[in-house]
């Protein structure tokens, strides 16, 4: 079935999907280096494997599950140097997954936008923002595939509450066989140190193995 152009659009716009990225495909993608060709190929395998990661309400409820259980849940992480083409990656996964299936929908958000969302729906005296807020969280905690992006400075600073409240989040979509992307900046070893011990542990679950890009800045001018 094709689905009219107005249809994606409207699409995109549930999906938060930032306008300048919108439609845009795995096709579309320009690696700057061999690690962002050999990202790509991955990121066409983890759509290609979606069903056997992403388990609906439906087919849950009706014992639909993978013989392999292994990648239930399991979401992708994204890893390397600003400017490596990680959330042009990311979103054209969350892109190509819509057009896929109509019960695949994603939601985009910024981490830092994620933790203002998780402040402002403590905040006393803005009860639109409250609103607003609390849509946000659910999107991100209910939506099939989530795409958080950079992952890195605003959680190093982060308090042992947002922490907590993060650890929990990816570990309630994990177990409800919904993947989450993240894109992160940090190197391996910054993560294990950020994440804390018990999330070290657990993203090897949530994300399996890193996925890392590597080369120069594609959004400083020079060769290409
Ligand atoms: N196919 C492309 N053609 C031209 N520019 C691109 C293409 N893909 C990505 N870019 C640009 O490269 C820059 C860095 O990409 P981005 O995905 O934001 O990197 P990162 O998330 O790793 O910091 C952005 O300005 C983006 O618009
Ligand atoms: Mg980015």
């Amino acid at each position: 079935v094709a689905f009219s152009k107005e249809f994606y659009d409207g699409r995109w716009e549930q999906a938060n999907i930032p306008i300048k990225m919108r439609g845009f495909r795995i096709k579309d993608y320009k690696p700057v280096s061999n690690s962002g060709g050999v990202a790509a190929l991955k990121a066409q395998d983890f759509i290609d494997d979606f069903s056997n990661r992403f388990i609906s309400d439906n087919r849950a409820a009706a014992g639909d599950l993978p013989e392999d259980r292994s990648r239930i849940g399991q979401g992708m992480m994204l890893l390397g140097p600003n400017g490596t083409r990680k959330t042009t990656l990311g979103i054209a996964v969350l892109t190509e997954l819509q057009y896929i299936s109509l019960s695949y929908r994603g939601f985009y958000i910024r981490f830092s936008e994620w933790q203002r969302c998780l402040t402002d729906t403590y905040s006393k005296d803005n009860s639109a923002r409250i609103t607003t807020a609390k849509k946000m969280l659910a999107l991100a905690e209910f939506m099939p595939i989530v795409l958080l992006d950079d992952l890195g400075q605003e959680y190093r600073t982060a308090s042992g509450f947002t922490r907590d409240k993060f650890n929990e989040f990816l570990r309630v979509r994990y177990d409800a066989a919904r993947p989450t992307i993240v894109t992160t900046n940090e190197d391996p070893d910054s993560i294990r140190e950020i994440y804390g011990k018990s999330l070290d542990s657990f993203r090897h679950d949530a994300f399996g193995e890193p996925i890392q890009l590597l080369g120069r800045d594609s959004r400083k001018p020079g060769r290409n």
